[in-house]
């Protein structure tokens, strides 16, 4: 995800070689599209998903911005939305303890499309959780239909930039830019699907747009880790499968809040040691489950940010999102 498993990136079509491009943070240019930058690979996968997969009204979508809490969302999701075949209490065979959760949720897009193929979401039985990075406005046409329900997390900016730059620095990139011209890039909005004040408006604006019918939940990272066990209540309500008393008192929404925490995940096996082949990475390649159990706090920017970059990129943001009502 985010783009960070490519390794060079001379596979630009004819199609990237129209759109606006600048230098990326690695050997992969990015190309604008829809006013979100891509790298030629991604755009690619973009491509193929727009002319290929084929949206179901009762599709679960989870978006998120790269680093925004994708894997912890994705956990939730599917425990919450699979407990009556996979129970939390009683179960020490639940798919969380052996798969990571990447291997769980497929996302639409892939750095690398072409290692697996839109058809094996075609594949999937209804109701699909399916989760992306896309902006709205890349999304295969009807993706948001009224019927169907989107799940958006968002992070605190700073922290987004900091998970990020350790998740490419691990993958050790080719002709990786250095740490200070990451942060002017991110600053100037230049990231794998970013700005990523554009990201968070779009989705912050459809899910505002129809309140009634909240077809889009709108959660902030930083409020799931200060109010897990109410925000899996909402996040249960939402998908329509909210919790009955008897698991109220059961204490089932404590033990999926467990379930999948960062320490639980983290610690596992199957993430300490597995490797993750859904998430498109080559063959040859395969990315370590353990990438994406780093830190798991809020504010660990202030650890690798100084209080003048801190400021300018929150300044930045804070210009950026004005007059929206979506505040950090
Ligand atoms: P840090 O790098 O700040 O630790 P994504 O899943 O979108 O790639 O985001 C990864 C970030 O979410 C990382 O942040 C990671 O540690 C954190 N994370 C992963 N699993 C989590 C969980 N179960 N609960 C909370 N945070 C989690």
């Amino acid at each position: 995800s985010g783009g960070g498993s490519e390794k060079g990136d001379d596979d630009s079509s004819s199609f990237t070689s129209t759109l606006p491009t600048r230098e990326g943070w690695w050997a992969a240019p990015l190309f604008r599209q829809h006013g979100c930058w891509v790298t030629a690979r991604l755009a690619r996968s973009v491509e193929l998903v727009q002319a290929e997969f084929k949206p179901r009204p009762d599709d679960v979508l989870l978006a998120t911005f790269p680093k925004s809490g994708t894997t912890w969302l994705k956990a939730l999701a599917f425990a919450l939305i699979n407990r009556s075949r996979h129970p939390i209490i009683t179960s020490d065979d639940h798919p969380l303890l052996s798969s990571n959760p990447h291997d769980l949720v497929p996302f639409l897009e892939l750095p690398d499309r072409s290692l697996r193929p839109v058809a094996e979401l075609e594949a999937l039985p209804s109701p699909r959780l399916l989760c992306t990075h896309l902006p709205p406005a890349l999304l295969p046409p009807g993706m948001l239909m009224t019927s169907s329900r989107a799940v958006y997390l968002c992070r605190e900016p700073k922290d987004v930039f900091v998970s990020y730059w350790h998740h490419v620095r691990t993958l050790s990139q080719e002709s990786l830019v250095d740490y200070d011209k990451a942060f002017e890039l991110f600053c100037e909005g230049v990231s794998v699907c970013g700005p990523v004040w554009e990201h968070y408006l779009e989705y912050w604006k459809l899910s505002k747009r129809n309140p009634s019918s909240s077809r889009v939940l709108f959660l902030k990272y930083e409020e799931m880790m200060a109010h897990p066990a109410r925000h899996v209540r909402k996040l249960a309500e939402f998908l329509g499968v909210p919790f009955t008393e008897e698991e109220e008192s059961g204490g089932v929404v404590e033990e999926v809040v467990r379930l999948c925490s960062f320490q639980n995940l983290k610690d596992l096996p199957v993430n300490t040691h597995g490797v993750s082949g859904q998430i498109g990475a080559a063959v040859a390649n395969p990315i370590k489950n353990s990438l994406w159990f780093r830190s798991g706090k809020v504010g660990d920017w202030e650890n690798h940010l100084t209080q003048e970059m801190a400021h300018r990129l929150d300044c930045i943001v804070e210009e950026k999102l004005k007059g929206s009502g979506l505040t950090f």
